[in-house]
């Protein structure tokens, strides 16, 4: 069977408080058991991993090649300023897509570009929980 790492960065722990009006409010936990869900039907298994640290989002993609074979981030804040993880990321090698619970380009300039996007299949971003469902078929159809 197939093996999926979601990763969530920083402040997504805060889900379900964290400006509802800009995130909604499902939880983090909501969202994982619907990827969950999802991932049963599609047959393939997923295993979530949040962190607030840069470094710890770095190990963890570092890692991922040995037990994964691809990649579904949210990297929050970090979409915007971190090379470090976009060179993570391109250095794993897996097939990774970028997830967005808001429209980024929607919002402040700031938030409009993403360092990791580049070097991703693709991003999903604006849905709100449903861009994570969204990557993880887009991530499915992308290892048959
Ligand atoms: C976010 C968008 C980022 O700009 C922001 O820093 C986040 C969440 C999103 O899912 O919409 O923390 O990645």
């Amino acid at each position: 069977m197939k093996a999926i790492l979601v990763i969530h960065g920083p402040n997504l722990n805060l889900l379900g408080e964290r400006e509802p009006d800009v995130y909604g409010s499902v939880t983090l936990d909501a969202i994982n058991a619907a990827v969950t869900a999802l991932a049963a039907e599609l047959k393939v298994s997923v295993a979530f991993f949040q962190s607030n640290h840069e470094g710890e989002m770095l190990e963890k993609i570092g890692q991922a090649r040995k037990e994964f074979q691809a990649i579904i981030i949210n990297p929050a804040a970090y979409t915007h300023t971190s090379v470090a993880l976009r060179d993570a990321v391109a250095a794993a090698g897996l097939p990774t897509v970028e997830v967005h619970l808001s429209n980024i380009y929607a919002r402040e300039e700031f938030r409009h570009k993403s360092l990791i996007a580049p070097v991703c299949k693709g991003q999903i971003s604006g849905f709100g929980p449903m861009s994570y469902l969204l990557a993880l078929r887009a991530v499915c159809n992308l290892l048959t």
